[in-house]
């Protein structure tokens, strides 16, 4: 065959730019996350990360308000959970989350018109409960949000309705003989669009499955764990890397996922995340869906609930770390949960550690 000298270059070039168009733009850089050689390392788009960035700046802060005054309690007839703020504290904070929750609508979708004491309106029962989920998390679950903490914003950003947010799903329609019992379903969003079951919230974010199914001895002798619950557990994690942005080693160390001794810090924080987003489903949620209308519940009639997504919206921390608590330290104060609603739990953010509860996994569990 007889190719022109000259044709073989641009002729290169061609071939080279079709293999480079199924590339990313500019080339992701690499963060090593753990020990040389161990491949704990992490792949960030520049060009990507600066629109996320963009995405998740917080709106300035009011201006403080003066110190001293009477107490907002003494002054209003109704006020179950903010007890503890001044005068001009409280009206500061009323004009915070409306700028945080309903900005277009205004005080109004929270009050009735005209009587601000009236509990009258779901959204101002709702909200009430917030103010002590909020609260909450800011004082007791430091393992956590640290001082960081988080506000209405971290999960509203100037909506009503959270963007994140999820319920029991029924699953598609589909004959069961197709899917058997929820799984392997590809193009859910909620496990990051990977063939797996779509739904694994509700066992381990409202229920407390335990979240355990690698065998801790060399034969399999013992593991009673099966591969549906091993199935479940993937997709639960899956949804933690998409939820925060990152690869499963921001956590693990992938040649052992089981051994704690050998993931990251990290993995500690999102074990304690995970007790403290049950906790707010079981005991803040909940207990609205009395309250609740039947177009804020789902298929079930089950209330929108909480997941990592919900605050952490694709940022390994919330709004990257943006310190809001700060300038809004009435948003952590007392804990003690509203008068009505919330059942009692003996479960706190100080229950065992991960190390003494590695002894029961080997418990068959009712997934
Ligand atoms: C996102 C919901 C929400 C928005 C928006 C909101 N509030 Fe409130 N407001 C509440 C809740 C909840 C309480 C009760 C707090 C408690 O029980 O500790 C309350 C209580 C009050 C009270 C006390 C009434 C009484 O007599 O007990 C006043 C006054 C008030 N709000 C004024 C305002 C004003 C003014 C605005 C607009 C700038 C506003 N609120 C916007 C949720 C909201
Ligand atoms: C951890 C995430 C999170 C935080 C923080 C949070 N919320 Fe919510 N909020 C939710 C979820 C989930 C729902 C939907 C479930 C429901 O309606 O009970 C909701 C619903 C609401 C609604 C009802 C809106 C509607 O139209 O039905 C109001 C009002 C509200 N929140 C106010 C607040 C206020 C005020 C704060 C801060 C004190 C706050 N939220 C903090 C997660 C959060
Ligand atoms: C943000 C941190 C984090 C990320 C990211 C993460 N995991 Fe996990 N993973 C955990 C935590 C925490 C547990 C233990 C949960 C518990 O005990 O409640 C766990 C448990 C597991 C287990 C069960 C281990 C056992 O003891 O049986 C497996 C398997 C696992 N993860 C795999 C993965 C895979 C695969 C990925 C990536 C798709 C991933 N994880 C991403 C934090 C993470
Ligand atoms: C109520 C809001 C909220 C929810 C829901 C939430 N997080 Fe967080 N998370 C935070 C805040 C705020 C921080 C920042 C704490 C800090 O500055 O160290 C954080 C930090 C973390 C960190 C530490 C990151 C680092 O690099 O130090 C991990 C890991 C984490 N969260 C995991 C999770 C997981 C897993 C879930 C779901 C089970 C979850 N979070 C749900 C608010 C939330």
């Amino acid at each position: 065959m007889n190719i022109d000298k000259h044709a073989i270059i641009p002729l290169a070039a061609m071939v080279a730019s079709v293999v480079l168009l199924g590339c990313e733009r500019p080339p992701p850089e690499v963060v090593q996350g753990g020990y040389r050689g161990l491949a704990m390392e992490h792949l960030k788009n520049p060009r990507l990360l600066e629109a996320s960035y963009e995405k998740n700046v917080p709106p300035e802060a009011l201006p403080q308000a003066n110190p001293g005054g009477p107490l907002a309690t003494d002054v209003y007839e109704n006020i179950q959970v903010l007890t503890d703020l001044s005068m001009a504290d409280f009206t500061r904070l009323m004009v915070a989350v409306t700028m945080w929750v309903s900005p277009e609508e205004g005080c109004n979708y929270c009050h009735v018109p005209g009587d601000f004491a009236s509990d009258n309106i779901y959204t101002k029962v709702v909200s009430r409960q917030m103010f002590a989920m909020t609260r909450r998390a800011n004082a007791s679950w430091k393992d956590h949000v640290a001082d960081t903490g988080i506000t209405c914003y971290t999960c509203h950003r100037g909506k009503p309705v959270p963007e994140y947010l999820w319920v029991t799903d029924p699953g598609p329609d589909q004959p069961s003989a197709v899917v058997p019992t929820g799984q392997n379903i590809a193009g859910y969003s909620t496990v990051a669009y990977s063939s797996l079951p779509f739904d694994p919230f509700t066992p381990y974010l409202d229920q407390e499955n335990e979240i355990r199914i690698i065998g801790d001895t060399a034969l399999p002798a013992g593991n009673r764990n099966s591969i549906k619950q091993a199935e479940w557990t993937y997709g639960l994690m899956m949804h933690l890397s998409d939820a925060l942005g990152v690869n499963c080693t921001y956590c693990h160390n992938s040649r052992s996922f089981y051994d704690w001794g050998q993931s990251t810090p990290q993995r500690l924080t999102a074990w304690h995340a995970i007790r403290h987003v049950r906790e707010m489903n079981q005991d803040y949620i909940w207990p609205l869906n009395e309250v609740l209308p039947e177009s804020r519940k789902g298929p079930y009639g089950d209330p929108f609930r909480i997941n990592c997504k919900t605050c952490h919206q694709g940022a390994y921390k919330p709004l990257y770390g943006a310190q809001m608590l700060k300038d809004y330290p009435s948003l952590s104060g007392p804990t003690a949960p509203p008068s009505y609603g919330p059942k009692a739990k003996a479960a706190t953010s100080s229950e065992e550690t991960p190390a003494a509860e590695a002894a029961v996994s080997a418990e068959p569990q009712q997934l």
